[in-house]
C-alpha cells in the first residue's frame, strides 16, 4: 500500500471539525476508499484551547495558517478558515507555491480568485479541488469535470442559498412576512446575526461564478454577475404566484443566449409543477442542460458541518488516489473572458404587483404605458380595494391603493422596465413596482 497521506487542515470550525472527526472515526473505511492512510498531521485554527470534539494527540499545531500550508510534513493542505482575502488566501497561495496540493470549501476565495489559484496549481501541477465550495454537499463540481465531459452545456441553474430558501418555503407554507421569517431563521441558526451575505443573493452569486467557469469554460468577473436579493418579496407577492401556479424562489441561472451569456442571481417564478418547485426548506438543487444528457437535476443538503465535510473528504480521496485534474475543467490557458449579456436584452415573461390609485382610468394608463413598450399582458388581476368591500363606497374613485397582479407576454427586460417607469412617471402607483422574472425550468 501507498505512503499515508498527510492532511494539514487549517479551520477547525463547523466544516474542519466534522471532517477530523469523520477522519478520526472512519479510518478504515478511508483506507479502503483511498488506497492508502489518509492521517490529520498537522491543524490551525485561533483558539488552540477550544475543545473541538477529536483527539489532537500526535497532531502538530500552527498557530500561523500560513506556516502550517508549507510545513514539509503535509501533503495536502485543507483550507476551511473561510473569506475571499485575508489569511484563507494567503495560506492557500503559500501551500500551492510548496506544491502542496490544496483542498478548500471557500467559495468567496474561489468566486474572486478561482482563476489566479488554478493558474499556480497548474503550474505546480497539483490539485485544486473545491466541491464543498458549492452547494455543500452535492457532487456539482465532480458531475462538471468529469462526468459530463462529452457535453456542449447550455445552462445551468438551481438553488444555492439554503437560508434563501428556507425564508421563502417557510413564508410561502406558513404565509408569514420576510421579516418575521428572518428572525426565525437566525434563532434556528439558518441565518447569520448580519444576514445581508445570503439574503442579498452575494452567497448565492459567488457559488454561480464558480459553476460558470466550470461550465462554459469563461472566467467571469464576480461584478459581471447580476445579483438581486430576496428582501423585496413580500407575502403579497408569494400569495398570488400562488394563486397563478408559481413558487417564488432565489435562482441562480447561467445560460447561453443570443445575446451573449446569462449570469444572474434573482428571486423567480418557477412552475409549482417543476421539480424546482418542489426543492423546499435549506435544501439546494442544481440543474444542468447539456446537449447528450437532456436534463440532469442534483438536489441535496447544501450546508452543514457533516454534509460539506463529506465533499470536502471527497476530494480529498481523489488525491489519495493520485487525481490531479485541472481545477476548472479545462486548463486555465483554454479558458476565455466572459462576454457577459446586458440583462435588459434578457427575454422572458414577467409577474409584476403595482399598487394603483383607485381612480377612473387607471388600468387604461397601465395598459397603454405597457402597449408603447410592446408589452403583450397574458393575465391581469385587480384587488378590491377596502372601499370595494361590503360597507365600503364601491365608487371606483376612492383614491385608495389596490393591488394589480400583472402577467406579461415573453417580452425584452428594457422593454417591461421601460413601461414600468412610465407607470411610475405617470403617478398612477403608490409605491414602486415589483418585477420578478418568471424561469421557464
Ligand atoms: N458551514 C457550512 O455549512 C459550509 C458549507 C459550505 C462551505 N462552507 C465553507 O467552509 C469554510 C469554513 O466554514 P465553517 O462554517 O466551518 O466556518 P467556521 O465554523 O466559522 O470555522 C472557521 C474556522 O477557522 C478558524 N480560523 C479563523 N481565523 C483563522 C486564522 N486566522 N487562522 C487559522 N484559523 C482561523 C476558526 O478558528 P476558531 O475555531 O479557533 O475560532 C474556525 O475553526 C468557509 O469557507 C465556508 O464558506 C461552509
Amino acid at each position: 500500500m501507498a505512503n499515508t497521506l498527510n492532511l494539514g487542515v487549517a479551520g477547525l470550525g463547523t466544516v474542519g471539525s466534522s471532517l477530523c472527526t469523520m477522519l478520526e472515526t472512519r479510518s478504515d473505511h478511508f483506507t479502503q476508499m483511498a488506497g492508502r492512510a489518509v492521517k490529520v498531521t498537522a491543524v490551525s485554527a485561533r483558539n488552540r484551547d477550544k475543545q473541538r470534539g477529536f483527539s489532537l494527540d500526535g497532531v502538530t499545531w500552527h498557530d500561523d495558517a500560513e506556516a502550517l500550508a508549507r510545513d514539509p510534513n503535509i501533503d495536502v493542505f485543507v483550507e476551511l478558515i473561510g473569506g475571499e482575502e485575508g489569511v484563507a488566501k494567503a495560506a492557500v497561495e503559500a501551500a500551492l507555491e510548496a506544491g502542496k496540493h490544496v483542498v478548500t470549501a471557500n467559495k468567496a476565495l474561489l468566486a474572486k480568485h478561482g482563476v489566479d489559484l488554478a493558474r499556480r496549481a497548474e503550474a505546480k501541477g497539483v490539485a485544486l479541488n473545491f466541491e464543498a465550495a458549492v452547494a455543500g454537499g452535492i457532487p456539482v463540481i465532480k458531475t462538471l469535470r468529469e462526468a459530463l465531459a462529452a457535453n456542449t452545456i447550455s445552462r445551468i441553474y438551481g438553488i444555492l442559498n439554503g437560508t434563501c430558501n428556507y425564508i421563502l418555503s417557510k413564508m410561502q407554507d406558513e404565509q408569514l412576512p420576510f421579516d418575521e421569517v428572518l428572525k426565525d431563521a437566525q434563532q434556528k441558526g439558518y441565518a447569520e446575526a448580519d444576514p445581508t451575505f445570503d439574503i442579498g443573493g452575494f452567497d448565492a452569486a459567488h457559488k454561480l461564478s464558480i459553476l460558470t467557469t466550470l461550465a462554459f469554460g469563461v472566467s467571469v468577473p464576480f461584478d459581471d454577475v447580476h445579483v438581486e436579493g430576496i428582501e423585496a418579496v413580500s407575502a403579497a407577492d408569494i400569495e398570488a404566484a400562488d394563486e397563478l401556479g408559481y413558487r417564488i424562489k432565489l435562482l441562480a441561472v447561467s445560460q447561453q443566449t443570443d445575446t451573449g451569456l446569462e449570469v444572474r442571481v434573482h428571486p423567480a417564478l418557477v412552475a409549482k409543477h417543476s421539480a424546482v418547485a418542489e426543492v423546499s426548506g435549506v435544501t439546494n438543487c442544481v440543474a444542468i442542460d447539456g446537449d447528450y444528457i437532456g436534463s440532469l437535476l442534483l438536489v441535496g443538503p447544501g450546508a452543514g458541518g457533516e454534509a460539506t465535510a463529506s465533499a470536502v473528504a471527497s476530494d480529498v480521496v481523489d488525491v489519495a488516489r493520485g487525481l490531479v485534474l485541472p481545477p476548472f475543467v479545462r486548463p486555465v490557458s483554454a479558458l476565455t473572458s466572459s462576454n457577459c449579456a446586458e440583462l435588459g436584452a434578457h427575454q422572458g415573461a414577467y409577474y409584476v404587483r403595482l399598487t394603483v390609485f383607485d381612480k377612473p382610468g387607471g388600468m387604461a394608463a397601465i395598459a397603454k404605458c405597457m402597449a408603447d413598450e410592446n408589452v403583450s399582458i397574458e393575465s391581469i388581476v385587480q384587488r378590491r380595494p377596502d372601499s370595494e368591500l361590503p360597507g365600503g363606497d364601491r365608487s371606483g374613485n376612492s383614491g385608495q391603493a389596490a393591488t394589480v397582479i400583472l402577467i406579461t407576454h415573453k417580452t425584452t427586460e428594457k422593454s417591461i422596465r421601460d413601461a414600468l417607469t412610465a407607470i411610475e412617471q405617470a403617478g398612477k402607483v403608490s409605491q414602486p413596482p415589483q418585477m420578478i422574472r418568471i424561469e421557464v425550468l
